[in-house]
């Protein structure tokens, strides 16, 4: 990513509209826009109560904040077409794979249908330079070699989760190919898949990170699921980085999209088992962990992400091994518990990121 300098002046008074914007990445991505003075729109569904959105207290910087349904077409076209933003992320999905067995037909409609209606609504915003679409790592079909997976693979999703990303995935090539071939909208639409993110404010059910840092402020036992299950643990300021990045390339029309489709996944000494992961946040903090026997959920053993094409093609590499990550996110949530503002916290740990700190 460019020096700080570079960062706010390209940013600097830029619309950005950004769907998902209450959640994990979403919040993170607002504060970090707004601190490099972009103007955010922003489109989700209500914030949870125990959110970075509202600990990060960020709506009152936000230019439109709108709280409405992503499957509600006519909705979000009146927005998009009101704002005009220059750049577009989409992120609001229903992002767990556990849930996504007790919710397969919402998941599907969110996930699918919810990129549907978003490319629907850009056909024919003519201020819109760039486009980022946000599916998963887990859009690949499972290759039983635990090969690292590159953005050419075939596309799977063997639970309701993988397989409504990698349903939109086909959506949005769907679109490419038909609709942004010969227009405006040229190589300046993506999507991007990323890995297992982990960092500060993200209080998800069933993901290990949040489990972790519950069962640390609350002193009780974290149960482990698929302590051998491999993934490709990244801070999320590296996915981030990678959004604004392709963002940017897209903004300046820099990218020639063959395969408009760019994995962001960490280096390959990031890919770790669950089980380490546990324990070596447990040499930084103490708490009590048990590991479940029987797992009724199928998911992926093994997922690796190859990112070679935005190291190439974006000049884009993930920062923050996993020590680091795992520390930050841990240092996140200390110094909240002391009292510093969530917002202070991720502004500090985004300068830090920046300047390879
Ligand atoms: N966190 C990860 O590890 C990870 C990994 C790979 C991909 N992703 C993807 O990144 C994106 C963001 O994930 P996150 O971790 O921030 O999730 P999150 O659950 O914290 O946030 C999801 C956001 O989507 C919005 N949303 C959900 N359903 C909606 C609906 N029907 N209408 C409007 N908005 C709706 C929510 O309001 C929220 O703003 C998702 O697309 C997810 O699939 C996340």
């Amino acid at each position: 990513m460019d020096n700080l300098k570079n960062i706010k002046k390209f940013w600097n008074k830029k619309k950005v509209f950004i769907t998902g914007h209450t959640g994990f990445k979403g919040a993170w991505l607002c504060v970090i826009l707004n601190y490099l003075n972009s103007s955010i729109y922003g489109y989700s569904l209500e914030p949870k109560k125990n959110s970075l959105f509202n600990k990060t207290k960020i709506k009152k910087d936000i230019s439109s904040n709108t709280y409405a349904d992503i499957n509600n077409l006519q909705r979000l076209k009146q927005k998009i077409h009101k704002y005009k933003p220059e750049i577009l992320f989409h992120l609001a999905a229903q992002p767990l794979v556990i849930e996504s067995y007790y919710k397969p037909l919402d998941t599907f409609k969110t996930n699918m249908m919810g990129t549907l209606n978003v490319l629907e609504c850009i056909r024919g915003v003519n201020s819109l330079k760039s486009v980022v679409i946000i599916t998963s790592d887990k859009v690949y079909k499972i290759n039983k070699k635990n090969n690292n997976y590159k953005e050419q693979d075939s596309l799977g999703g063997d639970d309701p989760y993988s397989g409504s990303k990698a349903a939109s995935e086909i959506i949005v090539n769907s679109y490419i190919k038909s609709f942004f071939k010969n227009n405006f909208l040229k190589n300046r639409v993506s999507t991007a898949r990323a890995g297992n993110v982990i960092g500060g404010g993200d209080f998800s059910k069933n993901r290990l990170m949040p489990d972790i840092i519950k069962a640390i402020n609350t002193k009780k036992t974290v149960v482990i699921r698929n302590a051998n299950f491999v993934r490709p643990w990244q801070h999320i300021l590296d996915p981030l980085s990678g959004y604004l990045t392709l963002a940017k390339k897209q903004y300046e029309n820099k990218i020639n999209n063959k395969y408009a489709f760019w994995n962001f996944g960490p280096d390959s000494k990031n890919f770790k088992k669950v089980i380490e992961i546990v324990k070596y946040t447990k040499k930084l903090e103490n708490f009590k962990f048990q590991n479940l026997s029987l797992n009724n959920f199928n998911e992926t053993n093994v997922l690796k992400l190859n990112s070679s094409k935005a190291k190439k093609e974006l000049k884009w590499f993930p920062k923050w091994d996993l020590n680091k990550s795992i520390s930050k996110t841990i240092e996140w949530n200390s110094l909240n518990n002391k009292g510093i503002s969530a917002r202070d916290i991720c502004e500090k740990q985004f300068l830090m990121y920046i300047n390879n700190k």
